[in-house]
């Protein structure tokens, strides 16, 4: 891989993402197909994108009993893409099948699992009024990252304000992937726990996921080149 920004196709179907990828000639970089995209064209467009050699992670966030997510993930370990995931708040049980699920194939292929921790969009308030956990954020944050490791996964979603919390606390392998990332004077959106590539990075970040600063900017290209900058600038 070449550099571990990957860029969110939040498009209706593949012929706006495929128009979007050649016109901004973002072949082969790492790209994070969400549910939108995925619902819309199935497995087809995991095979597309493989074509262009991108990296692949497909985030499903697969949510459910224990036996459902481990045979679904048999069905996504043959689709050979990089990362998959699930919600931790699915419960250490459930991890434990998805990770199973994924290894079922003798393949030389490696899948990496990676779980949910709180979504990014969601803030101190939301997490106590509205989901009821007691906790402050960043414990129950650090709380679920344990639970995945000590599960099976390989990783979790964490915003990049908890990445450090998650290094400390867990082993310095387990990935740390964050979303909610925006370069310097673009819009929030709804993201509520935004930072800059630079300090993701900074605060232990192993990969990021940017949608919508790319997207949305002006020059697509020129925006994802300011990404990879501001990322390696912190090495
Ligand atoms: O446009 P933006 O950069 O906010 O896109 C972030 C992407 O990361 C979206 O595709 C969203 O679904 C995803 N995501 C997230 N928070 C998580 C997991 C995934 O924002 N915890």
């Amino acid at each position: 891989m070449t550099n571990p920004i990957y860029l969110a196709l939040d498009f209706p179907d593949w012929r706006s993402t495929n128009q979007f990828i050649s016109t901004y000639e973002l072949q082969g970089i790492p790209v994070k197909v969400g549910m939108e995209l995925f619902y819309k064209e199935g497995t087809r467009v995991i095979e597309k994108l493989k074509e262009n050699n991108h990296p692949i992670f497909l985030d499903l966030k697969l949510h459910d009993i224990p036996t459902t997510v481990y045979r679904s993930m048999r069905n996504l370990a043959e689709l050979e893409v990089d990362i998959v995931n699930v919600h931790a708040l699915g419960g250490s049980e459930m991890i434990k099948r998805a990770k199973e699920g994924l290894n079922y194939r003798t393949s030389s292929h490696e899948t990496k699992l990676i779980a949910v921790t709180i979504l990014t969009s969601m803030d101190e308030r939301t997490v106590h009024e509205e989901l009821s956990l007691s906790n402050r954020l960043e414990d129950s944050v650090k709380h679920f990252a344990k639970l995945a490791e000590q599960s099976g996964a390989d990783g979790v979603v964490c915003s990049v304000h908890e990445a450090n919390i998650i290094k400390a606390a867990c082993n310095a392998s387990f990935m740390t992937v964050s979303p909610g990332i925006r370069l310097q004077a673009s819009s929030q959106d709804d993201q509520k726990r935004i930072a800059t590539p630079a300090f993701a990075r900074k605060n232990g970040a192993d990969a990021i996921v940017i949608g919508r600063s790319i997207t949305k900017a002006n020059d697509p290209y020129k925006a994802y080149e300011q990404a990879v900058k501001e990322w390696e600038n912190e090495a």
